[in-house]
């Protein structure tokens, strides 16, 4: 029986999992490697995977994998398709369908993410290969003059055609409009943008029709600058996102999973404990981290077969963290 919409999205977002973005590209994931001096050929790019993707009791807390279009392809060692691994063990498969974001013409230093040129054909396409729901990312940068209005719309508006056609194939769109914590902004000049940004993004579904039932907000958290020099503490993070989020985001949504953004693993975790600690949400508020979830796990893998139990239980730990996180039940001694 094939899951409607609202099924998809609301397993997303289930109570204590998150979802574990897996989907670098492979410019991306070479950067990766690069840190741990491991070759970024399609062998171990798969290896990697299959070992994210065979971590035992991977399902406990993780609800989703977001793919690249390579690894949606691959297989795992004894041969299962990783889509297959993944379903085996109570994991939607998703898939990122964006392009990149690209430079916005006559607006220095912003993009627009391309990637709507023949999207229906393959959200068609990776329905096929068994994926369930889809992730496309815009990025929105602060800076003295930025971002524009140009840039809000265009990214917006490009977001919003996106998650109608993904319904339109029977996949869940994951919406994810990137505030960076790059610069020296303060905390109040991200979260003035943030609220910017996402009261255009709901005002472009609306205009595109886009079922909210059947969508996941994937937003990054209202915290400082990463060279600011009054870094907020997360209480007050929790507070200030979860504050223009209930001013922006419609209870409709089926639940909203942040992204990490470069955050330190702990204290994505934190922010996102502190945040479900407030309590009366309207939604699910959960994970979809690739760093945070990924980078201790990297760095105990280091390209070899011997350290794949270490790398393992590294992933699995995080999860459970996150886990407890998206329940308001995580401390920081759980830690050790
Ligand atoms: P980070 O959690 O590393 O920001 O990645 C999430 C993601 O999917 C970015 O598009």
């Amino acid at each position: 029986m094939s899951l409607s919409l609202v099924e998809i999205a609301r397993a997303m977002v289930a109570p204590g999992r998150g979802i574990l973005a897996a989907d670098e590209s492979t410019g991306t994931i070479g950067k990766r490697f690069d840190s741990i001096n491991v070759e970024n050929t399609e062998e171990n790019r798969r290896a990697y995977r299959d070992m994210l993707f065979t971590t035992k009791g991977i399902g406990d807390t993780i609800s989703g994998v977001i793919l690249y279009d390579e690894t949606l392809r691959q297989k795992s060692a004894d041969s299962t398709s990783f889509v297959e691994l993944l379903n085996k063990n109570g994991v939607l498969p998703g898939i990122k369908v964006d392009a990149g974001a690209k430079p916005l013409p006559f607006c220095p230093g912003e993009t627009v993410t391309e990637g709507l040129d023949n999207l229906p054909k393959r959200c068609a396409d990776y329905v096929k290969l068994g994926a369930k729901f889809a992730k496309w990312r815009a990025v929105i940068d602060i800076g003295a003059d930025l971002p524009s209005s140009t840039s809000i719309v265009a990214n917006a508006h490009a977001l919003a055609r996106y998650a109608a056609i993904c319904q339109e194939a029977g996949l869940v769109p994951i919406v994810e409009p990137e505030v960076l914590m790059d610069g020296d902004h303060t905390i109040e000049r991200c979260e003035q943008v943030t609220e910017w940004t996402l009261n255009a993004v709901f005002e472009a579904l609306y205009m595109n029709r886009v079922s909210l039932e059947g969508s996941v907000l994937k937003p990054s958290m209202v915290i400082s600058g990463k060279k600011c020099a009054r870094q907020a503490g997360v209480d007050e993070v929790a507070e200030r996102t979860v504050r223009i989020l209930k001013r922006t985001v419609p209870a409709a949504v089926a639940g909203i999973a942040f992204l990490s953004g470069g955050q330190s693993d702990e204290l994505a975790t934190a922010h996102l404990d502190a945040m479900n600690k407030l309590g009366n949400n309207p939604w699910p508020l959960t994970f979809s981290y690739g760093r945070a979830l990924q980078q201790a796990c990297l760095k105990a893998w280091r390209g070899s077969a011997a350290n794949v139990p270490a790398a393992q239980a590294a992933l699995a730990h995080r999860g459970r963290m996150n886990g407890l996180a998206a329940l308001g039940k995580y401390s920081a001694s759980m830690e050790k």
